[in-house]
C-alpha cells in the first residue's frame, strides 16, 4: 500500500513507520518537527525508523493548506494515517488556541487533501480524553463531547470533521482512540517519561493525584491495533485501542520501586484537565479487528525502564 503518515517523527509515528516499512509498504512521512519537545529527540526517533529514502520524509507544516493538498496529490496515497497533533492536556490549558490550529485546522487540511487526492482511507489518532470524566469501562458510544480540557475538545471536534469529510468525499474514516501509550521513546511530557527522567537523576518526583487511574497501553499493542485497522477493516468505524487493564498512579510507583527502591515522592492534588480514570472497553476492537493486547504492564514497564537506562541523554 502507498501510505502517508503525518507526525511520523513522533513517538507513535516513528514506531509505526518502522513497522510499515518492515511490512514492505511504500511509506511517506510528513512532520514539521514541532518544538513541543526537543528537536534532538525527534531527529533521533526518525533515525530509529531505519532506512528512509530522502524523498520519503517531507518537512511540512499541515497548517499550510495548499502545500498539504499538493503534496498529497503528488503521492495519490491508498491510505493516510494522521498522527500529527499537538498532544498534552496541561499545555492545552495554557495555549488552547494552538490546539485549534494543530489539532483541528491541520486535521481539516489533511481531510481535504485526502479527498482531493482520492485517498481510499484515513486513520485518525484520537484519544481516550474524548470520554471526559466518566467511569469505565468506556465504550465508544459514551463520548458525548462533554470533555474537560482543550486538548480533548480539539480531538472530539477533529473526530466530527472526519465524519463530515467521509460524507463529502466517500473515503473510509477509521477513528482510533488511543489510551495512554507508553514504551521505548515514551513522550517526555507523559507521567512515565517524566518519572523515569527524574528517577535516573535521583531527583524527587511529584505525583499529581495518587487516585488517578490510567489504562496504560504498550506501544507494540497500539501499533498492532493501527495495523489491523489499516489492513483488516474495510469500513468506517470509531474504535478504542487500549489495554483494558486500568492501573492507579500509586500502583505505577510501586512497580517502579522494583527498579528504583528509594523513590523520593511528593504528593500534590491532581491538575486541571486530568480525568480521574481511563479504562478502555476493547470489545469492539477485539470483534472487528481481532485485536488482543499482548504486553502486560509489568513486562511493558520493564522494557521501558531498560530503554530509559540506555537512552538517558534523550529523556
Ligand atoms: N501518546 C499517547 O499516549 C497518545 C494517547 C492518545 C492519543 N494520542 C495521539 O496520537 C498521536 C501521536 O501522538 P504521539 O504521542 O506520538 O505525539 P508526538 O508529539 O510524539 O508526535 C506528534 C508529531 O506530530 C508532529 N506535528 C505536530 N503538528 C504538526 C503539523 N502541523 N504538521 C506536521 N507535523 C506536525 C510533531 O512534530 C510530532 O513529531 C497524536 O495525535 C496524539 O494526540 C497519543
Amino acid at each position: 500500500m502507498k501510505i502517508i503518515i503525518t507526525g511520523g517523527a513522533g513517538f507513535i509515528g516513528s514506531h509505526l513507520t518502522r513497522k510499515l516499512l518492515e511490512e514492505n509498504h511504500e511509506v511517506y512521512v510528513i512532520d514539521c518537527l514541532h518544538p513541543y519537545y526537543s528537536l534532538e529527540r525527534k531527529k533521533k526517533q526518525l533515525q530509529t525508523i531505519g532506512f528512509l529514502r530522502s524523498d520519503q520524509f517531507t518537512s511540512l507544516d499541515l497548517l499550510n493548506r495548499e502545500e498539504t493538498i499538493s503534496f498529497f496529490q503528488s503521492i495519490s496515497p491508498d491510505a493516510v494515517i494522521h498522527l500529527a497533533a499537538l498532544p498534552g492536556v496541561a499545555y492545552s490549558i495554557e495555549k488552547p488556541l494552538e490546539y485549534v490550529d494543530y489539532d483541528i485546522k491541520a486535521t481539516i487540511n489533511v481531510l481535504e487533501a485526502c479527498g482531493r487526492s482520492n485517498a481510499g482511507q484515513l486513520i485518525f489518532a484520537s484519544s481516550s480524553s474524548v470520554y471526559g470524566n466518566q467511569e469505565g469501562p468506556l465504550k465508544e458510544e459514551m463520548a458525548t463531547g462533554e470533555v474537560i480540557s482543550p486538548y480533548a475538545a480539539s480531538k472530539y471536534s477533529a473526530e466530527s470533521f472526519c465524519h463530515v469529510y467521509r460524507q463529502l468525499y466517500g473515503f473510509d474514516t477509521k477513528i482510533l482512540r488511543f489510551f495512554t501509550v507508553y514504551g521505548p521513546w515514551v513522550r517526555p511530557d507523559m507521567a512515565i517519561g517524566i518519572f523515569l527522567k527524574k528517577l535516573l537523576k535521583k531527583q524527587s518526583i511529584t505525583l499529581f493525584g495518587e487516585d488517578r487511574v490510567r489504562d496504560f497501553t504498550y506501544i507494540d499493542d497500539i501499533i498492532d491495533g493501527i495495523y489491523l485497522a489499516l489492513t483488516k477493516l474495510n469500513f468506517s468505524e470509531v474504535i478504542n485501542l487500549g489495554s483494558g487493564n486500568p492501573i492507579s498512579m500509586l500502583s505505577l510507583l510501586n512497580e517502579l520501586k522494583w527498579y528504583f527502591p528509594e523513590i523520593d515522592m511528593r504528593k500534590e492534588h491532581s491538575r486541571a484537565g486530568d480525568v480521574v480514570q481511563t479504562w478502555a472497553d476493547i470489545s469492539k476492537a477485539e470483534k472487528l479487528l481481532g485485536y488482543r493486547p499482548k504486553v502486560s504492564f509489568r513486562m511493558g514497564l520493564s522494557e521501558t525502564v531498560k530503554w530509559a537506562n540506555e537512552h538517558e541523554a534523550f529523556l
